[in-house]
């Protein structure tokens, strides 16, 4: 399954340019599923409510879903990509799949990040996976790497590729999500984005790149740069993510032992 990833520096608060970006730069390129960062077409930072619901979208029936959903569907791939979400008067740091049928699969992130509390709603949605054909793939986003029990359960629910839409500014997680590959057999799919904001009287915020792409042994198989924006895409072997075997005595989900994890 030819699987991308793409990294951007968007402009705050300028979704159409952020979006024609995206759908340009994928534009000739063959691919099965391509992963975009957190929050890819608005920017991160926000500084106010009223700056969030200016931006944020329903879905799918917002402009950034609609195109997306538009070229997925002429291009006949699946796309993953975060975005600020609005329903019933809340806001969710949101990260949906759209496919050639339309939208195939949402997430609402479940831990949020900092500054994020101030603006969003914890996410409601869980942590789900979803079959497009080639392969079963589940959604987490940025922070949420922090929770082994995140891409625990989407393993734990049959994921062959965890979708990992990203805006990091800590050090640390792009190691963690090759050991997440590595516990779980999963590809892990991380596209983070590049680049700093400092808006209003915010402390600035460097963003890491490097956006990578991690097989079941938890090897990097195709990484971007730290400080440039990219995309690029790599053959998968799904069949990779569906032996659990460490030994032929031991299986990543056979030898858990549930009972002793009763705290959790
Ligand atoms: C993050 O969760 N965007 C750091």
């Amino acid at each position: 399954m030819l699987t991308g990833i793409y990294q951007n520096n968007p402009r705050f608060g300028e979704i159409t340019k952020n979006l024609e970006q995206a759908i340009k730069t994928m534009e000739g390129i063959k691919v099965d599923l391509m992963v975009l960062p957190e929050l890819f077409a608005t920017g991160y930072q926000f500084t106010s409510i009223s700056e969030l619901e200016g931006l944020a979208e329903k879905i799918p029936d917002g402009p950034t879903c609609d195109a997306l959903i538009r070229y997925a569907r002429n291009n006949n791939l699946y796309i993953v990509f975060g975005i600020a979400e609005k329903d019933n008067g809340k806001f969710y740091n949101s990260a949906a799949l759209v496919g050639p049928d339309g939208l195939a699969g949402l997430y609402r992130k479940s831990h949020l990040f900092y500054e994020e509390k101030l603006f969003f709603t914890p996410g409601d949605t869980g942590f789900n996976v979803y079959d497009i054909g080639s392969a079963r793939v589940g959604i987490m986003i940025c922070y949420d790497w922090w929770f082994p029990e995140a891409a625990r359960t989407l393993a734990l629910k049959g994921a062959d590729v965890i979708c990992h839409p990203a805006n990091l500014v800590l050090t640390g997680c792009h190691r963690a999500m090759t050991t997440r590959s590595l516990e779980n057999a999963v590809y892990s799919v991380t596209a983070n984005r590049i680049g700093a904001e400092k808006r209003g009287n915010k402390s600035e915020l460097r963003f890491t790149g490097k956006s990578q792409i991690a097989d079941p042994k938890g090897e990097i198989i195709l990484s971007l740069e730290a400080s440039k924006e990219g995309i690029a895409v790599i053959d998968i072997d799904v069949e990779r993510a569906r032996d659990k075997a460490i030994t032929s005595m031991n299986d990543r989900f056979y030898d858990r032992r549930p009972e002793l994890y009763k705290i959790i």
